[in-house]
């Protein structure tokens, strides 16, 4: 979603902030801007687009303020309240001129501040929520910036990030939060702001998370924290481990194509050290109850959005087989309003590679309310998530640049199957069989390579299906969640219409879709009730349905008289989950890229939705 960076330094502002937003447009956009102040003026440009035509437009202007500023703050904006326009865009100044501010989240209160505003003769300009803030720092300013935002901020409801400058106080910027990530990273003499890491990696690796009603006041003569009310507060600065490399391209065509390909090595990373093959168990530090505890947690809860909650799935199914354990998984959004029954023997466990969904971190809230145990499974260090839970596991797949979901996925399902190992082991699992399970998981990144290896094949049964405009993807037990997610890709980047569907469920009303032209790719892999999926797979062909199969290696024969086929190496079940995605991620990408889309930033989506 939007994004923010800010920059206080020696160095030519323009272009820090110009770089930053561009390695914020992952996260998905449609207008951008910067404003940077020097010599007691502020300047502003601003864009609906894309950053490259930004970039061209901020290097054309004759501005000595762009080319001279050390200042500045720039932001990339996914509309909400408002069409992508330049008036929309960010920074928002105030009607003097005198302030500018970038914004992320949502002001729910804006339209009464707006009619206030109004009735003191102040008019907003944009249809942006943001605006009316901006307006109303500038109507409290008294002489002091970190006041006029401290008194501003109380008045209103809603989320923030927020960024602010005055020309009455060059070398001042002023940054809040609460509930919309703000990271400040410290260089040499110089300090950047972000509200995604990734803005900032190759400037600096030490960095300050803000909290929720955090304010920090940079100035020349270094940063101050307090809250928002002015109270003292301490923030320890962290190190951030990801590396700027692993935030680009490379040789790759896409950052999606690249995460694909990075799969079997996030996966030993998700994996290092955690496995026990003398014990046959999982050894989680951040799930830091004993065996004893454990034993005693009789439900997991599994929350999360989109592909997060696919992933839960497979955990689902992993944790009541494996340990026996009852377990439950839960669109987040829904989660936190049905107020759902929760007792401390519950454990919840919150799944997020970005560790900033809202629902996922409104039903972490609701859920340690209630008094639940509450664990969290984040790619992102230092998120809101991973913060608040406190307790739980972190992917370690690295930044995932993408939109579409791939590595953090498969470093989801893998952490997912090590936890229901953990918890089969303090209960009904023997040793012997946990050993071999966590064997199993320890090859993941093999197997993961050997479907790596059929990229080409793949590609050409993508391009044969690449005009299609409706896809179906079933499967049963642990390939209904893969079905799932297999849809989900394809649709997100290719623009397909595709829908994940339990095989058995197709006769329920969909089969009344299928045409010629409507590819079902069906996950025949050996786990239970292929033979059953099998028969659906023959339904889709006698309506004249082209059907893909996937199937185990050995076990070829099972696509007998369908149109194509994909080989993944025979697994157990719940292991067939991770090869049997990676296939179908290879597909989704090469019919998106067969149909020429811009596969890693997807129209009208972001990669982190910090809104509801
Ligand atoms: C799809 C995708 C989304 C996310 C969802 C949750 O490829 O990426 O469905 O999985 O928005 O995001 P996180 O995991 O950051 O909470």
């Amino acid at each position: 979603m939007c994004g923010i960076v800010g920059y206080f330094g020696k160095r030519k502002a323009s272009d820090i902030l110009v770089d930053g937003l561009r390695r914020l447009e992952y996260r998905g956009y449609d207008s951008a801007g910067i404003a940077c102040l020097f010599d007691g003026r502020i300047d502003v440009v601003k864009n609906p687009g894309k950053i490259k035509d930004l970039r061209l437009k901020v290097d054309s202007a004759a501005s000595p303020i762009l080319k001279e500023s050390i200042q500045g703050i720039g932001h990339t904006r996914w509309a909400t309240h408002g069409p992508p326009n330049e008036v929309n865009a960010h920074p928002h100044l105030d009607a003097s001129g005198h302030f500018a501010m970038v914004h992320n989240g949502i002001i729910e209160n804006y339209k009464d501040i707006r009619s206030g505003l109004a009735k003191e003769g102040i008019e907003c300009i944009s249809d942006t929520d943001s605006e009316t803030l901006v307006q109303l720092i500038a109507f409290c300013y008294k002489g002091n910036l970190e006041d006029a935002v401290s008194e501003a901020l109380q008045r209103i409801k809603g989320t923030y990030g927020i960024v602010v400058m005055t020309d009455h106080e060059p070398g001042k910027l002023v940054v809040a939060r609460c509930g919309s990530p703000i990271v400040i990273g410290i260089g040499r003499n110089e300090t950047l702001i972000a509200s995604d890491a990734s803005a900032i990696i190759p400037h600096t690796r030490d960095a300050i998370y803000l909290e929720d009603f955090d304010m920090a006041v940079i100035t020349p003569d270094g940063m101050e924290i307090c809250s928002v009310d002015r109270a003292p507060v301490s923030r320890e600065v962290t190190a951030m481990d990801w590396d700027a490399a692993a935030a680009e391209k490379g040789e790759y065509k896409h950052f999606m194509l690249k995460e694909m390909f990075e799969q079997p090595q996030s996966i030993r990373n998700a994996i290092r050290g955690r496995l026990d093959y003398e014990m046959g168990t999982a050894v989680l530090s951040g799930l830091d109850f004993s065996a004893r505890d454990a034993a005693q947690i009789n439900r997991v809860l599994v929350v999360g959005c989109g592909t997060s909650m696919h992933a839960g799935m497979v955990g689902e199914y992993a944790i009541e087989e494996m340990a026996g354990v009852n377990a439950e998984v839960e669109q987040a959004a829904e989660f936190r309003y049905r107020n759902p029954l929760i007792t401390p023997s519950d454990l919840v466990v919150a799944i997020s590679q970005s560790g900033e969904t809202a629902d996922t971190l409104a039903a972490v809230r609701e859920a340690k309310q209630k008094g639940a145990l509450v664990a969290g499974l984040c790619n992102v260090v230092g998120s809101t998530i991973a913060r608040e839970t406190g307790r739980g596991v972190y992917l370690h797949a690295g930044p995932e640049i993408g939109v579409a979901s791939t590595k953090a996925f498969t470093c989801q399902v893998s952490v997912m199957l090590m936890m229901a190992l953990k918890l089969a082991r303090t209960r009904r699992m023997p040793g012997h069989e946990g050993t071999e399970f966590a064997r199993w998981i320890q090859r993941l990144p093999e197997l993961v390579e050997e479907v790596l290896k059929q990229n080409d094949a793949i590609k050409a049964i993508a391009q044969k299906y690449a005009k299609c405009e409706h896809a179906f993807f079933i499967g049963r037990g642990y390939l209904f969640p893969v079905a799932l997610e297999g849809a989900l890709k394809l649709k997100e980047i290719s623009y397909v219409h595709a829908e994940g569907y339990h095989a058995a469920e197709l006769k329920h009303g969909p089969i009344a879709l299928l045409q010629e032209d409507t590819p079902v790719i069906a996950l025949l892999n050996n786990v239970p009730g292929k033979e059953k999926t099998q028969g659906n797979a023959e339904e889709c062909k006698a309506r004249k349905a082209p059907v893909i199969a996937v199937v185990s290696a050995g076990d070829e024969g099972a696509a007998e008289g369908f149109d194509d086929v994909i080989v993944v190496p025979d697994c157990p079940p719940a292991i067939t989950t991770i090869p049997t995605v990676v296939a179908l991620q290879l597909l989704a990408y090469h019919i998106a890229a067969a149909r020429g889309c811009e596969i890693d930033q997807p129209r009208n989506l972001a990669k982190s939705v910090t809104v509801e």
